[in-house]
């Protein structure tokens, strides 16, 4: 293992030594190849460099309690950039590749694998890309898939503290029929206007509205949004979220601790109701709301004592983190 203060690692890029790819040319996919290059080689009228055609993932390999390493539910992700890549009319990788090639970047790279305890954990980032030339609006005929991998620690440097959020009702993540369901790049370059002013005035992350109507919540930046309520975790449903894996799973998870599961439109005016509140995703694993600023009404809601995450959102960050560690039961077979 390397010699590396894994505890001090935030939500970054730091080197391994391998990536994997694969190429898609004349109608097929080639072999996997592992390769020691950061750099990727492509044409400058590349369809990713004009018009966005990118899709990408991001999941986790957790080294265990037992040692082992664990994959958390990988072919979720490649069923969802399968889902995404053909939204873009990319050629897409089969779930047999996907899955292939992120045990294969795990392995080639374990020595960037995070110990046990340090809660830190690998983080994989496999991404598709158009690299045939165009010049018109088209999907490219060529494509590169890789997958590199990181490790990291907490996405925001606050760990499982909790995170002040502010609403944002000067900008839209994704249009109502939009791209916000799949997991391409435009969604997050344009989400980064509104970041950025978020962290100017002291706010973590912003929770963004649909855009028909701005009465609902979507999602909390680059996260999906629940709530706690009266026994309930409730969950915003809308085409412009992104499924998140890490919210299916809490979703389930939630059910098998007891709660009631809503996912369905959550107004604004909600958010005043519960008891807790939380951004979930596989980066920022569960990043508990300490207050919510409405700029509007110039008001600020506060959940519990603003630092301290609620019971409900602890018992459902150290199951998942359980399972994902192989310290509880994987009873769904989540693991690989
Ligand atoms: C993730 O949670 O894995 C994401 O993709 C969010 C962000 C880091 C882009």
């Amino acid at each position: 293992m390397k010699n590396i203060n894994w505890s001090e690692l935030g939500f970054g890029y730091f080197k391994t030594d391998y990536n994997v790819r694969c190429e898609y040319k004349d109608g097929k996919w080639g072999e996997l190849y592992a390769t020691e290059d950061v750099n990727m080689n492509i044409h400058m009228a590349s369809t990713c460099l004009h018009y966005g055609q990118e899709v990408f993932e991001g999941l986790k390999a957790f080294r265990g309690a037992d040692g082992k390493v664990r994959l958390f539910r990988v072919e979720e992700n490649a069923k969802r950039m399968i889902n995404s890549g053909e939204y873009l009319k990319m050629a897409v990788p089969s779930v047999e590749l996907f899955t292939k090639a992120c045990i294969e970047a795990v392995k080639l790279n374990a020595d960037y694998i995070p110990p046990y305890g340090s809660g830190a954990s690998l983080y994989l980032r496999p991404m598709l890309i158009g690299v045939g030339p165009q010049v018109g609006v088209k999907p490219s005929a060529d494509y590169l898939f890789a997958v590199f991998v990181t490790p990291v620690g907490p996405y925001y440097k606050d760990g499982f503290n909790c995170i002040k959020v502010i609403i944002d009702y000067d900008h839209d993540r994704a249009a109502p029929k939009g791209t916000g369901h799949v997991k391409v790049g435009g969604n997050y370059a344009a989400s980064l206007d509104s970041g950025e002013i978020a962290h100017q005035k002291g706010f973590a992350s912003v929770i963004f509205l649909d855009p028909a109507t701005k009465q609902y919540i979507d999602e909390c930046s680059a996260a999906n949004f629940f709530g706690i309520r009266d026994g309930k975790y409730i969950t915003p449903d809308s085409h412009s979220v992104l499924p998140s894996i890490t919210n299916k799973s809490l979703r389930q998870i939630a059910e098998d601790l007891g709660l009631k599961v809503e996912q369905r439109k959550v107004g604004v005016e909600e958010l005043p109701t519960f008891s807790e509140a939380g951004c979930c995703g596989t980066a920022a694993v569960i990043s508990p709301i300490g207050s919510v600023y409405d700029p509007k009404t110039d008001k600020t809601i506060v959940y519990g004592d603003g630092k301290t995450a609620g019971p409900w959102s602890q018992k459902l960050y150290k199951t998942l983190q359980g399972i994902q560690y192989g310290e509880i039961e994987d009873k769904h077979n989540w693991n690989t």
